[in-house]
């Protein structure tokens, strides 16, 4: 059988994990799957059928009926909720909290990461997220702690919304990002922490493209080697 390789890059919100997932994938003609996506998709769903984060059995309840699936189209990943595109939707402020309270539950993570396992048995999937190097890929072949301060990605995620003519204040973006850390890192079941074979990566003071150089490096480096 042909082999297949994995790269895992997990880090907190606003550390850039998705821009340069999206550029190293297409570097190396790998898919990028962003699995915050379907956190999100989920979260959709929960806040339009009026279920509260609180309500854990509703919760569960309702993450085993759904469906969450992702497409591609023009190389770009759709997420599809009950076979719906809502990637359109899932990237607001309210769907952000929704998905990382929601996120804490094991049937919604059960549901999500077995899918996300299956997408990486069947080709070269560079995959973005919180547990990844944990436990979607324990064996992926390269995995990167990507982070920054969040002074600093505060200020990336304000400078991204100005353009749309936001109305958060940079302090109220730098509290919103503390918050989804900690919930995000002291959660019960998987929280985000870097795998012991991970590599960290701060890009506080990096360029995205040196970012990106010095993950495709250092995957090429592995390959090389013919490294786990
Ligand atoms: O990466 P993101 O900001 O789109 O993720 C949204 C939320 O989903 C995040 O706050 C926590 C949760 N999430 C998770 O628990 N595990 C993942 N692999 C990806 C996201």
């Amino acid at each position: 059988m042909k082999k297949v390789y994995n790269i895992a890059i997990d880090g907190p919100a606003g550390a850039g994990k998705s821009t340069i997932a999206r550029s190293v994938a297409e570097r190396l003609h790998f898919v990028y799957v962003d699995t915050g996506a379907m956190y999100r998709a989920m979260a959709l769903y929960f806040l339009r059928n009026g279920i509260p984060s609180s309500d854990e059995a509703a919760i569960s309840r309702a993450a085993e009926e759904v469906n969450v699936t992702i497409a591609y189209k023009n190389g770009e990943q759709q997420v599809l909720l009950n076979g719906e595109n809502v990637s359109g939707l899932i990237r607001t402020g309210e769907v952000s909290a929704m998905a990382s309270a929601t996120s804490v539950y094991l049937p919604v993570r059960k549901k999500l990461v077995e899918l996300q396992k299956k997408l990486a048995e069947k080709e070269n999937v560079i995959m973005d997220g919180r547990d990844i190097g944990t436990c979607v890929l324990p064996d992926a072949d390269l995995k990167i702690y990507l982070t920054a301060s969040s002074k600093v990605r505060a200020r990336r995620r304000f400078g991204q919304l100005r353009n749309s003519g936001t109305e958060y204040t940079l302090e109220d973006i730098e509290k919103d990002i503390i918050e989804r850390d900690n919930r995000d890192m002291n959660r019960e079941v998987s929280p985000l922490k870097q795998a012991e074979d991970a590599v960290f990566v701060d890009s506080s003071s990096m360029t995205a493209r040196q970012v990106e150089e010095q993950i495709v490096e250092l995957f090429k480096q592995k390959k090389e080697r013919g490294e786990k």
